[in-house]
């Protein structure tokens, strides 16, 4: 159940450039599913909007966080110090549908059974937590990474994942080219595919998965204001069968999101 709790800083440090790594403690920490995420209130009020951060670990009250300095909000984040006071909206959103409910279309059994999680950038944190509860379930686990230039978080996905293969756009380091040109290059096949990150990726690898009959999970980062359901400021149009045929309807990905299934996204609407 979602609750605002008063957590402190364990630590936050840089773990490559502009990429930040931190930890939060709380007795009052519960579990979190895969692929839901946290509201941090800032101290500077001028900031009264929380900022949504995906959970990347969580363990006995201690929460990870990885995040990117790109405005004042994660700049303000950055500045924070050991023992310093973080006010925290946790677990939000629906997370990965790996566990718990089974849908009429889809099977939460995964024993044995090939998946490939892709993540872009600041999308990859998310992939964390989801490789180890998937691994924990029996899963086959392989890891598609991308980035701008400078890798993160590979060790970590190591220890959950049977096989790490990284993209850069520059070619510094691994495959040259997107995720996707190297999920086809290398012939990547899993029966279940599940990814965080850019629009653009989300969308190429939804509308590949779909070609190729593959189920595909896609976890949208809309732009958040409220957090919470109340500003319509983070809708996406999302599939919905209704008696009268499909019909497109504008969705909160707070409140309904992050995580949908990539048949479900109107990518084009
Ligand atoms: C469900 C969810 C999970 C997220 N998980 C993570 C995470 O694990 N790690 C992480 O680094 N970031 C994550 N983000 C993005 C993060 O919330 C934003 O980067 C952050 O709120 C920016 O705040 P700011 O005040 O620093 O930037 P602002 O000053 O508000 O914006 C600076 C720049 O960042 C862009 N920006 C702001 N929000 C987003 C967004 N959601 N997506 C893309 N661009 C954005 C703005 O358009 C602008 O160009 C997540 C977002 C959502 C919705
Ligand atoms: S952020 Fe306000 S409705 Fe989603």
């Amino acid at each position: 159940m979602k609750k605002i709790i008063c957590g402190k800083v364990a630590c936050n440090e840089a773990i490559a450039r502009d990429i930040y790594k931190m930890q939060i403690q709380s007795p009052e920490l519960g579990q979190a599913k895969p692929g839901q995420f946290v509201n941090l209130y800032l101290a500077d009020k001028s900031m009264l909007l929380p900022r949504p951060i995906s959970i990347c670990d969580i363990e006995e009250g201690c929460m990870t966080l990885v995040y990117k300095v790109v405005g004042k909000g994660t700049k303000a984040l950055s500045a924070y110090k050991e023992q310093d006071d973080i006010r925290v909206s946790t677990p939000l959103g629906n997370g990965y549908f790996i566990e718990g409910e089974e849908l009429e279309h889809h099977t939460c059994d995964y024993r044995g059974k090939k998946v490939a999680l892709v993540g872009g950038g600041i999308g990859v944190p998310p992939m964390v937590l989801l490789a180890k509860r998937l691994q924990e379930q029996g899963a086959e686990v392989t890891a598609v990474v991308g980035f701008p230039e400078e890798a993160f978080l590979i060790q970590e996905l190591k220890g959950f994942c049977q096989s790490v293969h990284i993209a850069t756009d520059r070619g510094t380091i691994g495959f040259h080219g997107n995720v996707l040109e190297l999920i086809q290059e290398k012939e990547i096949l899993a029966q279940e595919y599940f990814a965080c990150g850019p629009k653009v990726m989300l969308r190429a690898l939804s509308q590949w998965c779909q070609q190729q009959q593959l189920s595909c999970q896609v976890s949208l980062e809309e732009r958040m204001g409220c957090g919470y359901g109340a500003c319509v400021g983070c809708t996406c149009k999302i599939k919905v069968v209704t008696e009268a045929g499909v019909e497109i309807q504008q969705k909160g990905v707070c409140k309904h999101g992050p995580v949908f299934f990539g048949e479900e996204v109107a990518w084009d609407a």
